[in-house]
C-alpha cells in the first residue's frame, strides 16, 4: 500500500514540475527581448540632478561578449579582482573622491571610454561611442 501511495505522490510532483516549467516558458516568451538587463538607463542618484541626457547602456550586448569582471570589480586584500555581483558603481565610488580615490563620474567615464578607445584602435568594429553626445543622447522626449 505504501509503495502505491508514494508513486502517486511522485506522479503528482512530476505533474507540478511540468506545470511550473510550462508557466515559466509562457512568461519567458511573453517578454522576449526585454529582460530587465537588456538596456539599463544609468541614473546614479549620487550624482544628483543630471546635467546631461541619461545614458542608455546596452548591457546585454556587452555581457554577451565581455567578461563580467572586466567591468564589475571587487578587490581582495592583495588587490586581486575577485569580480563583483553587479552592484551599483555608486556603492563604492562616491560623487567626490572619498575613501575610494576615483569619483563616480570619472569611474564611469574611465571604464567606458578606455575600452571603447582600445577596441576601436584594435578591431574592425568601430560601433562604439566616444563623444559626449553619442552616450548622452538627447531625445525628443527628454524633459531637458
Ligand atoms: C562612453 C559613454 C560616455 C561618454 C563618451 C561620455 N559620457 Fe558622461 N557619463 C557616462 C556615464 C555612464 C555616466 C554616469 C551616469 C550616471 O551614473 O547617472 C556619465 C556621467 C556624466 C556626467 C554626470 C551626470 C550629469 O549628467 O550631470 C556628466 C556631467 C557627463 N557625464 C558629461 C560628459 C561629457 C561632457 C562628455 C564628453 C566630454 C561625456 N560625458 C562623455 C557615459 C559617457
Ligand atoms: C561593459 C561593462 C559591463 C559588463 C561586461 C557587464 N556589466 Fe553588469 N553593469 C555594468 C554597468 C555600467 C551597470 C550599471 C551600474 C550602475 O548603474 O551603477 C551594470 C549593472 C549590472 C547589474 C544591475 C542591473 C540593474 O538593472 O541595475 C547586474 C545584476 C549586472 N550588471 C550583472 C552583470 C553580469 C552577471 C555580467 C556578466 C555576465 C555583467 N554584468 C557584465 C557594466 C557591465
Ligand atoms: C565593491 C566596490 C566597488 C564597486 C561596486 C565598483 N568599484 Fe570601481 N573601484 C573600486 C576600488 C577599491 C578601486 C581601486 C581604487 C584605487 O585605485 O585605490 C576601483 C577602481 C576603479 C577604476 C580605476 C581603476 C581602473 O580600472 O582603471 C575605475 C575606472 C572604476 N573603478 C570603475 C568602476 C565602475 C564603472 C563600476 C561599476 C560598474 C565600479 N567601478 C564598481 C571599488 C569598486
Ligand atoms: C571592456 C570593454 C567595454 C566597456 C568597459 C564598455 N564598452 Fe561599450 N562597447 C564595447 C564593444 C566591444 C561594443 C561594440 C558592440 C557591438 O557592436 O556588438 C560597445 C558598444 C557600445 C555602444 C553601442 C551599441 C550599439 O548597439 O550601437 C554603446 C552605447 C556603449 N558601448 C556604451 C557603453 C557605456 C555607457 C559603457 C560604460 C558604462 C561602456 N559601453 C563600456 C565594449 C565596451
Amino acid at each position: 500500500m505504501k509503495a502505491i501511495a508514494d508513486s502517486g505522490r511522485e506522479r503528482k510532483m512530476k505533474y507540478m514540475v511540468f506545470m511550473w516549467i510550462g508557466l515559466l516558458m509562457i512568461v519567458a516568451t511573453a517578454f522576449p527581448a526585454y529582460s530587465q538587463d537588456d538596456v539599463i538607463v544609468i541614473n546614479s542618484k549620487a550624482l544628483g540632478n543630471h546635467t546631461r541626457p541619461l545614458v542608455r547602456f546596452p548591457h546585454l550586448k556587452h555581457e554577451d561578449q565581455i567578461d563580467c569582471s572586466e567591468c564589475h570589480h571587487e578587490y581582495d586584500k592583495s588587490g586581486e579582482n575577485i569580480g563583483g555581483d553587479g552592484e551599483d558603481c555608486s556603492d563604492c565610488h562616491t560623487k567626490n573622491a572619498g575613501s575610494n580615490p576615483i569619483p563616480l563620474m570619472e569611474a564611469f567615464h574611465l571604464e567606458c571610454k578606455r575600452c571603447h578607445a582600445k577596441e576601436i584602435s584594435s578591431s574592425q568594429n568601430k560601433n562604439m561611442p566616444q563623444m559626449c553626445g553619442q552616450c548622452h543622447v538627447r531625445r525628443k522626449r527628454d524633459k531637458r
